[in-house]
């Protein structure tokens, strides 16, 4: 992998984050409230860093409910400047999908918003601010939200892993201005330093652990090699495999997720790969040994109500356009989708209820995107023709072309966008309606 300039200096030895678990599926809404917070994001004694947060964190709090449960979420607003929360892969009423100027109004300062949804699919999702999001997301206004299965695997810990970058200086101040046209017109705001960051700091040798890793970065794709572990990938962006996998090859675009079920050997590492040593991200500690350790095979979670698509009855094109070295000019329109910078004001295409779309993803550029379609997942056509994985965001390589399936079935306006947040901001957003 190219562009990695991350700083080796003082790398936490261990998860240090502290997330709160509330749990959903009682009356009272839970109250979510965005505001300034004082994080330590590189190592303590290096300095702290002033944030965006949720109910005094960063990241938010984990967020949890069973499948088919209701979250009601009362969001607050005291951050100094508009925002809305999107649930990110989360097959939503559309009023709830959090997208200022299309699904609701923006929440100003000192005001605040009630989201109330069903989650439909159990699974790893997340939640982030839509407003200003290559500065807000990067600010750190995002947390998970995981919603279990009625019949969760047996494992002795569900561990959520976020994966981010910072630009940041030794004194922990959050570098530059955030929307740099050079960055926006490139790779996006990579950052210098770069964490996973486990709910748990130890487990035991033998544990049987579920590791939901969730990239929250606004720019960066980050390829992954675990090691400590055994086992096998079960899900991708909330939802299951047919069949687990091996684990190899882990790359997660911006907004992407995977749920991993392993058996712990040894200290448990997710590390970048590099032409030198690897750049550890974070570990798990070993802390004694399971005495009697799950020996069961590791299954498929129960597969999602996805309706598979049927014949298509559109053919569509999505061209990705601009950025540096491309043929596009930098200013406002850096990036664009078949020629059009920004939301048009008609859909770049409509829907029945039901239909299925075959949508052809050009990325015409010299840059990765992570495409994310709202309110829905979509499979990825694999080589060959046969109907890939099921995913809500997918990654085009530079000058790579990705046929995806889809079958429309959620009403309501859905964002078509780029998840590098940068491109998003100049120019690589489109939407679609179904009706
Ligand atoms: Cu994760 Cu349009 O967002
Ligand atoms: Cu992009």
């Amino acid at each position: 992998m190219t562009g990695l300039e991350l700083t080796r200096r003082g790398l936490l030895a261990t998860g240090a984050a502290a997330f709160a678990f509330p749990r959903f599926g009682f009356a009272a809404p839970f109250i979510l409230q965005a505001e300034p917070v004082t994080a330590q994001i590189l190592p303590k004694g290096d300095g702290t860093t002033q944030m965006l947060g949720l109910n005094g964190q960063t990241p938010g709090p984990e967020l949890r409910v069973t499948q088919g449960g209701r979250l009601d979420v009362r969001f607050e607003n005291r951050i100094g400047s508009d925002t809305a929360l999107h649930w990110h892969g989360i097959r939503i009423d559309n009023a709830m999908d959090g997208v200022p100027g299309m699904t609701q109004d923006a929440v100003p300062d000192g005001g605040g918003f009630d989201y109330s949804y069903v989650a439909p699919d159990a699974g790893t999702f997340w939640y982030h601010s839509h407003s200003r999001s290559w500065e807000q997301v990067e600010r750190g206004l995002y947390g998970p939200l995981i919603v279990e299965e009625r019949d969760p695997p047996q494992v002795d810990h569900d561990v959520t892993v976020l994966i981010d970058d910072w630009r940041i200086d030794p004194d922990g101040t959050l570098m530059g201005d955030f929307g740099n046209m050079h960055d926006f017109a490139h790779g996006g705001r990579l950052g210098n330093y770069a964490r996973a960051l486990p709910s748990v700091s130890m487990v035991r040798r033998g544990d049987r652990v579920r590791l939901r890793l969730i990239n929250v970065a606004t720019a960066r794709v980050f390829p992954i090699s675990l090691a400590g572990v055994e086992g096998k990938i079960v899900a991708l962006d909330g939802m299951p495999l047919p069949a687990p996998r091996p684990i190899k090859n882990i790359v997660l675009a911006p907004a992407q997720r995977i749920d991993l079920i392993v058996d712990v050997a040894n200290v448990v590492r997710f590390d970048f790969p590099t032409r030198e040593d690897p750049y550890e991200l974070g570990r798990i500690e070993i802390d004694g040994d399971n005495p009697s350790p799950i020996d069961t095979e590791i299954v498929a979670l129960p597969a999602a109500q996805v309706v598979r698509p049927g014949t298509p009855v559109h053919d569509l094109t999505l061209k990705m356009e601009g950025g540096a070295m491309g043929s596009r000019h930098e200013g406002d329109d850096i990036w664009a989708f078949n020629g059009v910078s920004g939301l048009p004001t008609t859909p770049f295409a409509r829907f029945k209820r039901g239909e299925t779309a075959r949508i052809r993803l050009i990325n015409d550029t010299s840059f990765s995107h992570g495409i994310h379609l709202h309110g829905h997942h979509f499979y990825e056509v694999a080589e060959g023709g046969t109907i890939g994985d099921l995913r809500d965001t997918t990654l085009l390589d530079r000058f790579e072309t990705r046929d995806i399936l889809c079958v429309f079935d959620n009403p309501g306006k859905w964002l078509l966008h780029c998840h590098m947040l940068g491109h998003q901001a100049s120019g690589m957003k489109t939407w679609v309606e179904v009706t």
